[in-house]
């Protein structure tokens, strides 16, 4: 019961990585509201897992203050925030369009860095402190040849965790990232099927490919990542600011 009494916001939780916090976080004690943008999806997970849900459109600002005011209305305030919510896409440079392009950049990096100023304003204004993670990715570690929007989007959410951390910490609000490697899931069920378009593999195959190559041996698990997520949100990481973590069985080394 490492986080009794703590209140969450978890956006993108309505599955995947974001749902296994959402249940991991309830398994520890706290409250949890998953935000998201299929309304539908969330609401039927969160009663799956007795959790609150909230429509969040992370890249609409009247979305991301309506979510939260319903939020701290709902639950008395938040004491951590999760940004999770993120989309992927991939093409080669000559290929890549305007639209992809500014959809990955309005979810993963407005989304991020919005809906985690609305958090941290009323966490500054409850002078309680608090916690905020950021969702990276190992693809913002170094770029790939086909992923390059994706790549971008995890780079300057590592870039923008650094920034708010270090702007934050004087109010008592850690802001850190976890950067998972490949993980499990409908995400990357996509990610294998836009593999499989660009560059003619069977479907399945770049996903044993890319499991042989993590040196643990295969594909992250959501479950992988809890630990850390548990990890930023409790007391026992109030001295760690600024920092993305790499959770994905060896594959990253800084
Ligand atoms: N799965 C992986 O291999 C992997 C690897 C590295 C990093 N990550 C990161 O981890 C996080 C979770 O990944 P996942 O695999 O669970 O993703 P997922 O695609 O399974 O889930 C993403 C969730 O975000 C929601 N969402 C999309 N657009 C939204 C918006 N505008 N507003 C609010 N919610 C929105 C979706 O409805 C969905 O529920 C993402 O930030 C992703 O980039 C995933």
């Amino acid at each position: 019961m490492r986080l009794e009494g703590r209140s969450a916001l978890i956006t993108g939780a309505a599955r995947g990585i974001g749902r296994a916090f959402a249940e991991a976080y309830l398994r520890e004690g706290a409250t949890v509201t998953i935000g998201d943008v299929n309304i539908d999806a969330a609401r039927a997970t969160a009663e799956e897992i007795g959790a609150h849900a909230v429509h969040l459109d992370v890249t609409e600002q009247s979305s991301i203050e309506a979510a939260v005011g319903e939020t701290v209305a709902e639950t008395g305030g938040i004491d951590i925030l999760v940004n999770n919510a993120a989309l992927f896409d991939m093409a080669p440079i000559v290929e890549i369009t305007r639209e992809s392009y500014d959809r990955l950049f309005a979810v993963n990096v407005s989304g991020t860095l919005f809906t985690l100023q609305a958090v941290a304003r009323h966490m500054v204004d409850r002078g309680k402190g608090g916690k905020i993670i950021n969702m990276a990715s190992q693809a913002g570690r170094r770029g790939e040849g086909l992923v390059a929007v994706y790549c971008a989007t995890k780079a300057a959410v590592i870039s923008l965790t650094q920034s708010a951390g270090l702007n934050l910490i004087r109010h008592g609000i850690n802001v850190n990232a976890i950067a998972p490697g490949v993980v499990e899931g409908e995400h990357w069920d996509h990610v294998d099927a836009l593999f499989a378009r660009h560059e003619g593999l069977q479907p399945g195959e770049k996903k044993r490919q890319v499991g042989d190559a993590v040196p643990y041996g295969r594909m992250g698990r959501a479950e992988d990542l809890t630990g850390m997520a548990i990890f930023l949100a409790t007391p026992e990481a109030d001295y760690i600011v600024a920092q993305t973590f790499n959770v994905d069985g060896g594959q990253w080394m800084s």
